[in-house]
């Protein structure tokens, strides 16, 4: 196998567009471009978002290439994302990804956006060494929660997940019930650093096995809001910070449970993190903490590899390379699901 392979990887699964060059398992180029259009609708629109990543694909893929002097003809293989997301979305990735890879005459490796977000560990600059396999890894994004026991680039055993909001969507929808704008979770971490995390108690939820659930909490912060402005219409400005460092402490707590949970019942000690609510800072803390007091090993991502980036896909087309392992079947078509 050639010494330093060249991808280019793609992604484009929710409202960024992202592109990466990655030599080996080394990052040398990784461009997003985000997008304005859905902040006055509070959320992501599908189809505004096919049609800005159609604008944005050529121009980012380009300016990653050009940033480090890499000609199409350099490239060994395109990755890109093939699912979950938005499928508006990820048509546009998948097929200017498979058309330039027919185009050069090399592999197009169709990958998991949840995989990247865990596989995003092995990326050279995230860590001096990986985690081990078997590791854990707690998966927080916008659309998934999910606890995950990772025996390999290919094996991932799902152990608990969300049966209804996502940790990230819990940190949006409180921060749409504020006021605040979207994406909320970024906004709620900034708030809460100035406020007392103990101030206000909201609900948890009684779930005995590793499973999540966030739909209890969304609807006792709704009523306690509604209940509150009521008596008092300036409630949540007076009390922002107070509500945002509460909030976050709840769902923190909820996701440490299972992790602790999790750990001490697979046995498994090295802990990672991953996903764009791994951005958080009080959950990077409490992981931190437990790993201090439990005697976990914690692999926690750089900040650049937390949120939707097109580098965590193209360092799973990296592995899967230097494993002599094709493109899987499912990069056939994008997808709305799977995992
Ligand atoms: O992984 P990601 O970038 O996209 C998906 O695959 O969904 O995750 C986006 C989610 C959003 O819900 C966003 O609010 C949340 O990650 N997020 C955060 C923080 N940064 C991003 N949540 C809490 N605190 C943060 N600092
Ligand atoms: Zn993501």
């Amino acid at each position: 196998m050639k010494e330093n392979i060249v991808i280019c990887a793609i992604e484009s699964s929710c409202d960024d567009t992202s592109a990466a060059v990655l030599k080996g398992r080394h990052v040398i180029s990784n461009i997003i471009a985000d997008q304005e259009v859905h902040r006055e609708f509070g959320g992501v629109v599908p189809e505004l978002a096919s049609r800005a990543h159609q604008q944005n694909i050529l121009p980012v893929v380009n300016q990653a290439l050009a940033k480090v002097n890499i000609k199409p003809e350099d490239l060994d293989a395109i990755a890109f994302t093939s699912g979950p997301g938005l499928m508006g979305s990820l048509l546009v990735g998948a097929s200017f990804a498979r058309g330039l890879a027919t185009s050069l005459k090399i592999p197009a490796y169709g990958i998991h956006h949840m995989r990247a977000h865990i596989l995003a560990h092995f990326i050279d600059d995230a860590h001096t060494e990986p985690p081990p396999f078997p590791f854990l890894c707690l998966t927080v994004s916008g659309g998934h929660t999910q606890l995950v026991k990772v025996s390999g680039s290919r094996e991932f055993e799902i152990l608990g997940q969300t049966i209804d909001d996502a940790a990230g969507e819990a940190f949006d929808k409180a921060a749409k019930m504020l006021g605040l704008p979207y994406p909320g979770g970024p906004m709620i971490d900034k708030f809460a650093n100035e406020g007392n995390p103990l101030a206000f108690e909201f609900a948890k939820p009684k779930i005995a096995d590793l499973n999540f659930s966030f739909s209890g909490l969304k609807t006792s912060i709704l009523y306690f809001l509604k209940a509150e402005k009521e008596k008092n219409p300036h409630f949540i400005e007076e009390n922002l910070n107070d509500l945002c460092a509460s909030i976050q402490k709840t769902i923190v707590d909820i996701l440490i449970d299972r992790l602790r949970r999790a750990s001490k019942k697979t046995d498994i000690e090295h802990i990672a993190l991953a996903g764009g609510v791994s951005a958080n800072s009080a959950l990077r803390k409490a992981v931190l903490e437990n790993a201090s007091n439990l005697g976990w090993t914690a692999y926690i991502p750089p900040m650049k590899y937390c949120t939707d980036n097109a580098a965590m896909i193209g360092i799973c087309a990296q592995l899967d390379l230097e494993n002599n392992l094709s493109p899987s079947k499912e990069a056939v078509q994008a997808r709305s699901s799977l995992f």
